[in-house]
């Protein structure tokens, strides 16, 4: 059975009270639930780790090779700050799905840049508690058939101007 590490990031304990207007009233804990069906739905075995502190997190992911097929991360605000948490993804050799509950883009101009999204296999964001499901799924998908092959460039098409 394959296991993923899901790692919530800080303040994300506090979802529920937690500004629910942005985030909604669903717990974490009702968020894990959600995460358990899924997972014995698609075979999956979970841990999951909740954490305030940026250095727990790295140490996590550090020590998730070799332990881990795949990690499900909401990064929270380290997202938008750590490149400690981004070096600790590269570093290990596991197929991580970042996810978020608000649309990132949607909100301040400083939550619109990712430093982890380009270590991750993916990123979903802004469906709320669906976000960790789907990026579960997609997560189980990627382990079940490997990477999906990039779209190959085509030749830019003829238009009345470039003819
Ligand atoms: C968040 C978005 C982040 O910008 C924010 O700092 C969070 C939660 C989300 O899930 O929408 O704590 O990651």
């Amino acid at each position: 059975m394959k296991k993923i590490l899901v790692i919530h990031g800080p303040n994300l304990n506090l979802l529920g009270r937690r500004e629910p207007g942005v985030y909604g009233r669903t717990t974490l804990a009702e968020i894990n639930r959600d995460l358990s069906l899924c997972a014995r739905k698609e075979g999956l075995s979970l841990e999951v780790f909740q954490s305030n502190h940026e250095g727990e997190i790295v140490s996590k992911i550090g020590s998730a090779d070799g332990r881990f097929d795949g990690i499900l991360i909401n990064p929270a605000a380290y997202t938008h700050t750590s490149v400690a948490i981004r070096d600790a993804v590269s570093a290990v050799s596991i197929p991580t799905v970042e996810v978020h509950l608000s649309n990132i883009y949607a909100r301040e101009a400083f939550r619109h840049q990712s430093l982890i999204a380009p270590a991750a296999v993916g990123q979903i964001s802004g469906f709320g508690r669906v976000s960790y499901e789907l990026g579960l799924l997609a997560l189980s998908r990627r382990l079940k058939n490997g990477a999906v092959a990039h779209a190959k460039k085509s030749a830019p098409r003829k238009t009345r101007k470039n003819k």
